[in-house]
């Protein structure tokens, strides 16, 4: 039992889910917008006034301080999980001329597995690629990478990366992410993912694929968890 809280686990991927989003989402803006920069503040309640994320203020603010600072380091940047575009636009704010891989289904998750215990169904979140590219057309150096993961990152041509986000929201999706990133992963780079602490699949695969490893796992407050790259 990797999960404590079931009916926390339960809000994923339903109604409740944006529900609960754009209230958490209102009183974290107001904490943002006391503290941080106004234009990254504005850029990240753009994205979420345009629907295009499923990610709370927080989470997207986490996301961008992180990928800010490994825009420093040698390497790619990817985002496996894509949807409509929310949390890949602030990577492409933030990886200046680095490449961006982006993969996703463009038809929604894949099956689920017995260990993602029946909180999301086949097809959830599709979205359309061409809409996708519309939405991004304005940055440099973005590769989309239509299909399954981890088939689709065949013909991918070997590189490093500084910077790998997550977003799968299941058990085998997660498990072949740590699989192909972990080991292409620039020393000091960082994967992040989403969703770790509320969807047992995703938390599974990180604690399965991490033990044995000298990488611990780095929780944040919000649901997401990073390991940064030995
Ligand atoms: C929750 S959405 C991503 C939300 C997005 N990151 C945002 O800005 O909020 C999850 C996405 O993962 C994609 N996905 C899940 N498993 C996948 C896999 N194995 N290969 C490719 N895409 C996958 C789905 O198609 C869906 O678009």
């Amino acid at each position: 039992m990797w999960l404590k809280n079931r009916r926390i686990q339960s809000l994923g991927g339903g109604r409740m889910e944006r529900f609960g989003l754009r209230l958490w989402s209102r009183m974290q803006f107001s904490a943002l917008k006391s503290r941080k920069s106004p234009e990254i503040v504005s850029l990240i309640r753009e994205i979420h006034r345009q629907k295009r994320t499923l990610m709370s203020a927080f989470e997207s603010y986490i996301i961008f301080s992180v990928s800010r600072a490994q825009s420093r380091l040698d390497g790619a940047f990817a985002e496996i999980g894509v949807f409509r575009g929310g949390s890949a636009r602030i990577l492409c704010e933030t990886k200046g001329d680095k490449p961006l891989h982006l993969f996703d289904t463009f038809e929604g998750l894949p099956p689920s597995a017995q260990q993602d215990r029946n909180v999301h169904r086949r097809g959830q979140y599709s979205c359309s690629l061409p809409e996708v590219q519309d939405y991004l057309k304005g940055y440099q150096n973005i590769h989309f990478h239509r299909g399954t993961f981890p088939q689709s990152s065949e013909g991918v041509p070997e590189q490093t990366y500084a910077f790998a986000h997550f977003d799968v929201d299941l058990y085998e999706g997660t498990k072949a992410c740590l699989e192909y990133f972990y080991p292409r992963m620039t020393p000091g780079g960082i994967m992040l993912s989403h969703d770790y602490d509320i969807l047992a699949g995703v938390s599974q695969a990180f604690h399965e694929f991490l033990a044995g490893k000298p990488e611990t796992l780095i929780e944040q407050p919000t649901t997401q968890c990073m390991v940064v790259k030995r």
